[in-house]
């Protein structure tokens, strides 16, 4: 059987794939568009279209890392999933359930089982409540009586994420960035959910705060048996802490692949890009050239996507076929799902299409001070769209993302063992998961 047989669409759940376990958080065809308005009668003149057609479970046990550039979906999806936002499409189950467009009341007692850990440790906490009663909020509005009472659950939480359970009458604007963070995973953990969903968990903390913080989360995983969905921008952090990695452009799941075949054999050209920008410090290969791909353009605006692959802007494998039809999220290997017309590391979808033309792509040495000026040809073709920076790729336009570029996605990573199989950037002492 080749290649081109085994190609199944994207498996709607997990099963489906040979992995025989349930999910416990099934997604199909996830829409959210955040409706544009104008004038006094909030007439509709258009749309973003933050999240447009998501499909992946979450398994039982397993962290899910989310992983794209600033405005690609990242956050909208997450608080979709925790039925925080309205769906605009599609479906969303938990544990078999249909909670897409469940009420509040019907909801309140499944906010047991899912919890959220915001991206913004300062903003997510009330100043005006202490850090007991902030933590203590879901037992009160859950009605539920913990043994012992609220007061030692609480200060059992606290010591739980590592703080100091006499902290309890004290006020978020009395703690660090990193210990506000912990208050917002004790606030999370507080019911025993069984799925936690993590905003960016580390991103706005110091770099030695970060690795405490994921460390945390590892064990508190270990211990409680819970599952993660955690969202980063930051691919060592993503690497570290997850099973399986989504790749998100522009509101759509480009790539979806356990860990270390993502990271080991990337198939779609964005997370390549993304991929080689994560610098490897290993001494047996000093003096070696590496190549860092240069996405030229910013994120093109999610309120006019680029038709047919939404990437085909900065692409530099861009064909015909890319401009006119979006590539559909298709199982090509086992385990590893892409949306790609000209996968890397895989069968060519669509081969002999003529290319399109264009300058999109820069490729540097990784040592080089300065990016090379004319693209270079291999392994690259130096191709791409008569329509660069998309649409409204201007940073001004209404709805626009800024782009962060993957070099920004991205820190030094430390590689002992040379196979990329870098710790976290945070400096985590912490072990990757096996
Ligand atoms: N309430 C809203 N109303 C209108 N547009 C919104 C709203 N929330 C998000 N958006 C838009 O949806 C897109 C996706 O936003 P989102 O916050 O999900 O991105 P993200 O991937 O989390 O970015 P970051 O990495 O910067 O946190 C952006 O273009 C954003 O401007
Ligand atoms: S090769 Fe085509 S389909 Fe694949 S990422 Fe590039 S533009 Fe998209
Ligand atoms: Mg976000």
């Amino acid at each position: 059987m080749t290649d081109r047989d085994k190609k199944t669409p994207a498996p709607a759940a997990a099963g489906s794939d040979g992995s025989g376990s349930e999910p416990l958080l099934k997604v199909e065809g996830l829409v959210k568009h955040f409706p544009i308005t104008k004038g006094v009668l909030k007439r509709k003149v258009g749309a973003v279209q933050a999240v447009d057609g998501l499909t992946f479970d979450v398994r039982p046990g397993e962290t899910l890392g989310v992983v794209g550039e600033s405005g690609c979906g990242k956050s909208t999806m997450g608080r979709l999933v925790t039925r925080l936002l309205e769906p605009t499409g599609g479906k969303v189950e938990f544990q078999g359930r249909d909670i897409t467009h469940m009420s509040a009341g019907r909801l309140r007692p499944m906010r047991r089982d899912i919890q959220m850990i915001f991206q913004d440790p300062y903003g997510s906490l009330n100043p005006r409540h202490t850090v007991g009663g902030i933590v203590g909020t879901p037992f009160r509005l859950q009605g539920v009586k913990p043994e012992g009472g609220v007061k030692a659950e609480v200060q059992r939480l606290l010591e739980l994420v590592g703080l100091n359970p006499e902290h309890y009458n004290r006020y978020p604007h009395e703690f660090s960035g990193g210990q506000r963070q912990r208050i917002g995973i004790a606030r999370a953990l507080a019911l025993k959910p069984k799925l936690v969903v993590a905003d960016e968990p580390v991103s706005a903390l110091d770099v030695s705060i970060q690795a405490q913080v994921v460390n945390l989360l590892d064990d508190l995983q270990d211990e409680l048996g819970l599952t993660y969905m955690i969202i980063a921008h930051d691919l060592s952090v993503i690497r570290h802490v997850s099973d399986r990695i989504a790749v998100m452009y522009l509101g759509k799941i480009v790539e979806l692949a356990d860990r270390n075949s993502l990271y080991e054999a990337p198939m779609h050209p964005y997370t390549t890009a993304l991929m080689s920008a994560v610098p490897v410090p290993d001494p047996r290969r000093r003096g070696a050239k590496s190549e860092r791909i240069l996405l030229k353009g910013d994120v093109p605006s999610p309120i006019s996507p680029p038709t047919g692959c939404r990437f085909h802007t900065r692409c530099w494998k861009a064909t015909q076929v890319c401009k006119t039809t979006e590539p559909p999220l298709l199982q090509l290997k086992t385990g590893h799902q892409v949306a790609c017309h000209h996968p890397e590391n895989g069968e060519d979808q669509a081969p002999g299409d003529a290319p399109l033309v264009a300058d999109v792509i820069t490729v540097k040495s990784a040592g080089a001070a300065e990016p090379v000026a004319e693209p270079v040809a291999e392994p690259v073709a130096p191709v791409a769209s008569d329509e660069p920076g998309g649409p409204d790729a201007s940073p001004e336009a209404p709805g626009s993302v800024a782009s962060e570029g993957p070099e920004k996605s991205a820190v030094p990573a430390t590689d002992d063992e040379g196979d990329g199989s870098a710790a976290p950037s945070t400096g985590a002492e912490g072990k990757p998961k096996e």
